[in-house]
């Protein structure tokens, strides 16, 4: 089962079409989870001592861990995030810290590292940018060092399109390639 996380909010998203191409050629049963309709709690103090509370007593069924538990047994991963202020929108780190649970997308050792829990054995990243000053380390650095350090998905790769907002940018032949990447190179 694929998990595809999309945290595309523009009704003609350019990312969530590239990621619609991937996952036609991943051909496989998908759960869509569109984090514009989610409405995340507010981590504030009750939150959090909520969510103590039920990871020190194991209960890990919750309702709160919902997302983390569907994350922790997909077999892969699609999370398709326009590049936005050198990252992604706010929600899908709302959508992070609500997977990111103790007990159930993570443990740690004893000597205080994390180690992953998560099923999934390859997580995509689809991004496209209006520019081409795009930096890696506060979007897809940061979710690819998710991956492989917290969830234990050492297989992450990003697949992008970019440049698109360039006066005179050739939108479709950009777009064009990154779908002809997706065709040559993904099985
Ligand atoms: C709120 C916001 C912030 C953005 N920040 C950047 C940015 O930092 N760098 C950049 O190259 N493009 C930036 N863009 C442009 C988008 O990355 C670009 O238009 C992208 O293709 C949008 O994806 P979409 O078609 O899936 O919505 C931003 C766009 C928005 C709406």
């Amino acid at each position: 089962m694929i998990l595809f996380v999309d945290a595309c909010v523009r009704a003609h998203s350019r990312t969530k079409k590239l990621a619609e191409a991937l996952l036609t050629k991943l051909n496989e049963e998908t759960i869509h989870i569109s984090l514009e309709d989610i409405s995340f709690a507010v981590t504030d103090e009750d939150y959090l001592k909520k969510r103590d509370d039920l990871i020190s007593k194991g209960a890990f069924d919750d309702d709160m861990f919902a997302l983390a538990r569907q994350f922790a047994t997909a077999d892969t991963i699609v999370i398709a995030a326009p590049y936005w202020d050198l990252s992604f929108p706010a929600k899908l780190k709302q959508y992070i810290e609500a997977i990111n649970v103790l007990g159930v997308t993570f443990e740690y050792t004893s000597d205080g590292f994390p180690k992953g829990l998560c099923k999934a054995d390859k997580l995509y990243y689809v991004m496209t940018a209006g520019g081409n000053y795009v930096p890696e380390e506060f979007g897809f650095s940061y979710i690819k060092a998710l991956a492989q350090n917290f969830y234990g998905i050492k297989d992450v790769e990003m697949i992008k399109a970019i440049g698109l907002d360039i006066m005179g940018a050739d939108v479709e032949a950009i777009m064009d390639e990154a779908f002809v990447y997706v065709e040559q190179n993904i099985e």
